[in-house]
């Protein structure tokens, strides 16, 4: 159980994952997720951090009742809705809540674990038949066209983030594997949309620059919280802090075309005895 990045109750992770939170709330046209649930259902949000997401969950769903648990529960500012509590847990070493689930949610959850295909085992084992599981995480590769991006900052940036993930078991790839993990998991209807994430402004669709605004704000933020991966790629502490101020600049930087894709993955636990294949 080793989490590298800051937690969530420091003031600019907070604002970080809150503003993180809203982005995805405007790829998702205000969704704040994909899988088909009954308005009356029991909800676990895993590695809740500031527990936005399980908040404003319980918010729209009076009739469900949510919990989100986290290695460290921030205190939520202001009044909790009565159908929402937060627990304390170590959702890969821990023991999960007796509750059979309906839906189970993970946001930006790929540093977390050691065994992500485990952590899904557990969402399986306590859920009820027909519930869902639904998975928001970036894949860190860029999937722009062309070759603005060779041999910048921005591309080297990533690069040792990834090396420095594998480096302690945290695959930052691994989005792209969680549609096959769900299916040999026995998980059902697995479905995996992927969303694009501009670096900045830079794509010439007025959408996909809305987010690109977006999302450059919140990656100024990433370069801070990934710090550690730097390191651990072998970078001492002055080349880190180096290579983020021109990653940050190359952030800026419209002429460099650099994005990665956001998997937004949900499935179903077959119904005992019934599987309708879609
Ligand atoms: C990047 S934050 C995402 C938080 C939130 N889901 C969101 O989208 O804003 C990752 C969170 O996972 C939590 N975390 C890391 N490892 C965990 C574990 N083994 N069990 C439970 N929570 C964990 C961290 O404490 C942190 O709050």
């Amino acid at each position: 159980m080793t989490y590298f990045l800051p937690e969530a109750s420091q003031q600019t992770e907070k604002d970080r994952l809150n503003y993180q939170h809203n982005m995805m709330l405007h790829i998702l046209g205000g969704r704040l997720g994909q899988a088909p649930v009954h308005p009356q259902a029991q909800v676990l949000d895993v590695a809740t951090g500031t527990g936005i997401w399980a908040i404003q969950y319980a918010e729209q769903h009076p009739d469900s009742t949510v919990l989100g648990v986290d290695l460290s529960i921030t205190k939520p500012q202001g009044l909790l809705p009565g159908n929402c509590q937060f627990q304390q847990l170590d959702a890969e070493n821990g023991e999960w809540p007796p509750t059979q689930f309906d839906y189970i949610h993970f946001a930006h959850v790929i540093a977390c674990f050691d065994d992500t295909k485990a952590v899904m085992k557990k969402a399986f084992d306590h859920m009820k038949p027909g519930g869902w599981i639904e998975l928001h995480d970036p894949e860190l590769r860029n999937i722009a066209d062309g070759d603005s991006a060779k041999g910048t900052a921005v591309e080297e940036w990533v690069q040792l983030v990834v090396k420095g993930g594998r480096i302690v078991g945290r695959d930052m790839l691994k989005s792209a594997h969680y549609e096959t993990w769900l299916n040999e998991t026995g998980f059902v209807n697995v479905q995996d949309a992927k969303f694009p994430l501009p670096f900045n402004e830079w794509p010439e669709n007025p959408k996909l620059k809305e987010v690109g605004a977006i999302y450059k704000h919140n990656l100024l933020g990433l370069v801070e919280s990934l710090t550690k991966f730097l390191t651990l790629a072998g970078l001492s502490h002055t080349d880190a802090k180096d290579l983020k101020e021109r990653a940050k600049r190359d952030i800026h930087n419209p002429q460099i075309r650099f994005a990665f894709a956001v998997h937004v993955v949900y499935a179903q636990k077959p119904f005992n005895g019934i599987y309708v294949h879609l």
